[in-house]
């Protein structure tokens, strides 16, 4: 028996990252889960045309998808609670300059990649950046024999219908909410 939802996405839990861009030649991050993979060398994220975040991609025409583990779930969170035209996010992580893109990224985060634009699509209220793939920056602690392991990287899952965070294994957290705590820390 089945019950018909409407017109519901339901592609939800997705993995959560934080993209990194410069914008007005300083490093800021979002947190994004609406990503998609065009083909193997090719990523898109969309993302909201009023988000501080887009200036800096189109300017650089670079961005980068830092891949956050569980234990980063508060940070991810504050970083799409809050703009960076207001607050300095990339002060809280150590970051690192991409040599293939300029790119900053985050070295917490156990894979990084670093994309170059190649397209963006004007789509409803957001834009679509197509990127291309330049290089990847891999933790060794979490490769066995060349290759990453899932439960190692343990990323973030977000599910939209009541807007939590969960692990491979469970929930972390609740979305808009755990990264409250570093708005006034
Ligand atoms: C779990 C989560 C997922 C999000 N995913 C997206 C997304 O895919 N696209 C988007 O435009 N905003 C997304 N947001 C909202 C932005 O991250 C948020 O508005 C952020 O503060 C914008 O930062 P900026 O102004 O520094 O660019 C998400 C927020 C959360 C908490």
């Amino acid at each position: 028996m089945k019950t018909k939802l409407g017109p519901h996405n339901a592609l939800y839990p997705m993995p959560t990252v934080l993209v990194g861009a410069m914008v007005n030649g300083k490093p800021n991050f979002i947190t994004i889960a609406h990503l998609g993979i065009m083909d193997l060398g090719t990523i898109s994220i969309s993302v909201n045309q009023q988000h501080y975040s887009c200036v800096g991609i189109k300017e650089s025409k670079a961005f980068s998808l830092n891949i956050p583990s569980t234990d980063m779930v508060t940070e991810v969170d504050y970083c799409g609670i809050v703009s960076g035209e207001r607050m300095d996010k990339a002060s809280l992580f150590d970051v690192f300059i991409g040599d293939d893109s300029g790119a900053p990224m985050i070295s917490k985060c156990p894979v990084n990649m670093e994309c170059e634009l190649l397209k963006t699509f004007d789509f409803h209220e957001h834009d679509v950046y197509i990127g291309k793939i330049v290089q990847t920056h891999c933790d060794e602690s979490i490769l066995e024999n060349g290759t990453i392991v899932p439960s190692k990287l343990d990323p973030i899952l977000f599910f939209m219908d009541d807007r939590s965070y969960h692990g491979l294994g469970g929930k972390l957290a609740s979305a808009w909410k755990i990264g409250e705590k570093l708005i006034d820390a």
